[in-house]
């Protein structure tokens, strides 16, 4: 796929990277979101400075594209306001980002998000987000046993209802040595799932005609019957599941 072929192509997305060990993949991610035509903006929590430095992110803009790769960090939204009138860092990416894609989104930024917690730039941020028209996309990535835990349900399923989509995590052996469903998905598997997931819905909400780069990419709201017409496979845990749903099966990669 060329980048002018991308639902992606001359998008902004807003990287929100949290607290999770796959956080060590966001370099990788980043680079893919580039060659798909995209800016990227990375917001990291403090933790997820544990796992991803700003030297990483400046390697790979470097070996990329330096001018469509940015960061910041909640030093940023604070260093920048000195007063009144000067901007305010999560209204400006509101405006400025067409996707906001959390990866990996961490149990405790998935409970603030669910809650409204607005207590740093990716929480603010998602706070003065305009969920209906413009797209959020989470990749949850945790233990399994946090991942199971029935709190992952209820939270996912409420930002569902705002209209998030949900990457699902992967089975396999996970950075503490327990094996089971919680990884996050590889870069590779985002970008294809939000991409098609994107031309799926923006088709939904806007008709089958090209999506031009300045044009949102829900150009009309969603609406909660558009979101319930979006029909997913689970990419839930077992117990968010409907009785009489399908097994959960993660996506192969
Ligand atoms: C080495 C290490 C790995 C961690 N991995 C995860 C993880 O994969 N998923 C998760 O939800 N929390 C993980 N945590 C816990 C989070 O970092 C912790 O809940 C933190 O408060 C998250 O903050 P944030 O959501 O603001 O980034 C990990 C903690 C440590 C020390």
């Amino acid at each position: 796929m060329t980048p002018s072929d991308s639902i992606l192509s001359h998008r902004t997305v807003l990287l929100g990277v949290t607290g999770s060990v796959a956080a060590i993949r966001v370099p990788a991610l980043i680079q893919l979101l580039v060659a798909r035509g995209a800016s990227v903006v990375v917001v990291r929590t403090r933790h997820a400075r544990h796992f991803l430095s700003d030297a990483e992110i400046d390697a790979v803009a470097a070996s990329t594209d330096c001018s469509r790769v940015r960061r910041y960090d909640d030093v940023h939204e604070w260093e920048q306001w000195r007063a009144l009138g000067d901007p305010v860092l999560h209204i400006e990416l509101r405006r400025q980002a067409d996707v906001f894609l959390v990866a990996p989104l961490s149990a405790n930024t998935l409970a603030k998000l669910a809650n409204g917690l607005a207590d740093n730039l990716i929480t603010c941020t998602a706070r003065a987000w305009d969920w209906q028209r413009r797209p959020v996309w989470l990749a949850p990535a945790m233990n399994t046993a946090m991942y199971e835990h029935p709190f992952t349900a209820e939270h996912l399923q409420r930002l569902m209802r705002l209209g998030a989509r949900v990457l699902p995590p992967v089975h396999k052996r996970l950075a503490c040595g327990d094996e089971g469903v919680g990884a996050m998905p590889s870069p590779e598997a985002i970008v294809t799932g939000m991409e098609e997931g994107l031309r799926a819905m923006t088709t939904m909400v806007a008709g089958p005609r090209p999506a031009h780069p300045s044009a949102p990419l829900y150009p009309t709201p969603l609406t909660p019957a558009a979101i319930d017409r979006f029909a997913d496979p689970p990419a839930l845990p077992a117990t968010a599941r409907a009785p009489d749903a399908a097994p959960h099966s993660p996506p192969s990669l």
